[in-house]
């Protein structure tokens, strides 16, 4: 079997974060990385080990020779960098958000489909080990009926106009940066969501810096969430439920495993003066129990392990293999409907705060 070839675009720290996640992958190479500057193109080549350094999207995607490319340019720029290659007969990994606007995001999805070209968002979350399983354990009602979700992620960064992040013509803010994971994970359990409210602070450059949104699933699941790119804060998703919370461990972007807690649903009863609740309520017990950090909830958390190989990038490198080797234009668990949706509700949330 050949090796798989990929072209990159950029020379940003995601590309970097790409070229080494496919060490752990085999039978597949790097041929060139393309940039706007020949002298940024050869350093990254040099320091990441690259065949080749190409100068210009354009120029690259005409010379092509490779299976696919992987696009980690700006947001902003992904729809034109994409529609070079599509046009150019090259599938592609686009650098998540998929596109900033609706527009854009559907030029690009026309694009690909018109052309018969691959193209998918880089949601690398979505494939890895761990993702998998909190699917499979919500699809086996690990937690009875679920109910709500939560979820939050926050980097504090320092405000620099040039840093993309904080660019609003580039695609920055914390929706565009962060607030996509939770949004795209919770599709992938859930499905579609209908935004209920967002509220946010916009910061000195025009972008959403911290954001806080309220989503409603098909199945009435809620969701609540907050993210910010001032701000730090835990980087969870938790699944509530009738008979518990499941959660993924470690950085929602990047879990580990899942971590299981079960209760059994209360039997309330208002006239509970029985000796359990008596010896509860005494003050040598609560005494101990704030000092032992104990909750009055009865609760067996399991945590299961799902490691994901290297650093994880390349799994969605691996997806976009098996689509190309099946034939597949779309990857069914990423498909191009699911981040046109993440585009909408996105551009919702910022039409709430009255960045767009
Ligand atoms: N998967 C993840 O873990 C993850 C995490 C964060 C961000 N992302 C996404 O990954 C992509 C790249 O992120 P990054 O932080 O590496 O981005 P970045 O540093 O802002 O930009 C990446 C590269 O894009 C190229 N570029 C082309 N036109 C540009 C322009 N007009 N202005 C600035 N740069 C331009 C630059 O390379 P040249 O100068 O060499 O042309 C730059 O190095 C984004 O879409 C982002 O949303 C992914």
């Amino acid at each position: 079997m050949s090796a798989f070839r990929w072209g990159i675009f950029g020379t940003g720290t995601i590309s970097a974060k790409f070229v080494a996640g496919l060490v752990a992958t085999a039978q597949t190479e790097v041929s060139f990385v393309a940039s706007r500057s020949a002298a940024r193109a050869q350093r990254f080549a040099a320091r990441m080990r690259v065949p080749r350094a190409i100068e210009g999207y354009a120029n690259a995607a005409q010379e092509g020779g490779v299976d696919a490319i992987y696009i980690a340019t700006p947001p902003a720029l992904h729809v034109e960098h994409a529609l070079t290659c599509i046009h150019a007969g090259i599938p592609v990994l686009v650098e998540k958000p998929l596109a900033t606007t609706i527009d854009d995001a559907t030029r690009l999805i026309d694009g690909a489909r018109d052309n018969a070209v691959f193209a998918m968002e880089a949601m690398w979350t979505r494939f890895l080990p761990a993702v998998r399983l909190l699917r499979d354990y919500l699809d086996g009602h690990c937690v009875g009926e679920v109910r709500m979700l939560a979820a939050s992620l926050g980097v504090a960064k320092t405000v620099r106009a040039e840093n993309t992040s904080f660019n609003p013509v580039l695609g920055g803010g914390a929706i565009s940066q962060l607030g996509v994971y939770p949004l795209s994970l919770g599709q992938y359990l859930f499905g579609p969501a209908t935004l209920m409210h967002a509220l946010g602070n916009v910061g000195e450059t025009q972008v959403d810096e911290d954001v806080a949104f309220h989503l409603r699933y098909q199945q009435n699941v809620l969701a609540t969430c907050y993210v910010s790119i001032r701000s730090w804060a835990p980087s969870e998703f938790r699944v509530l439920g009738t008979t518990g919370e499941v959660c993924l461990r470690g950085p929602l972007i990047r879990p580990s495993g899942i971590t299981l807690s079960r209760r059994s649903v209360e039997q309330l009863d208002e006239r509970d003066y029985g000796w359990r609740m008596r010896l509860r309520q005494r003050g040598w017990l609560n005494w101990l129990a704030q000092r032992l950090g104990r909750t009055a909830l009865k609760t067996s958390a399991t945590t299961i392990g799902r490691f994901y190989a290297g650093n994880g990038y390349h799994y969605q490198a691996e997806e976009v293999r098996r689509c190309l080797q099946q034939g597949s234009l779309e990857s069914s668990c990423m498909p191009l409907s699911d981040s046109l949706e993440i585009v909408q509700l996105s551009e919702q949330i910022r039409h709430q705060l009255r960045t767009v």
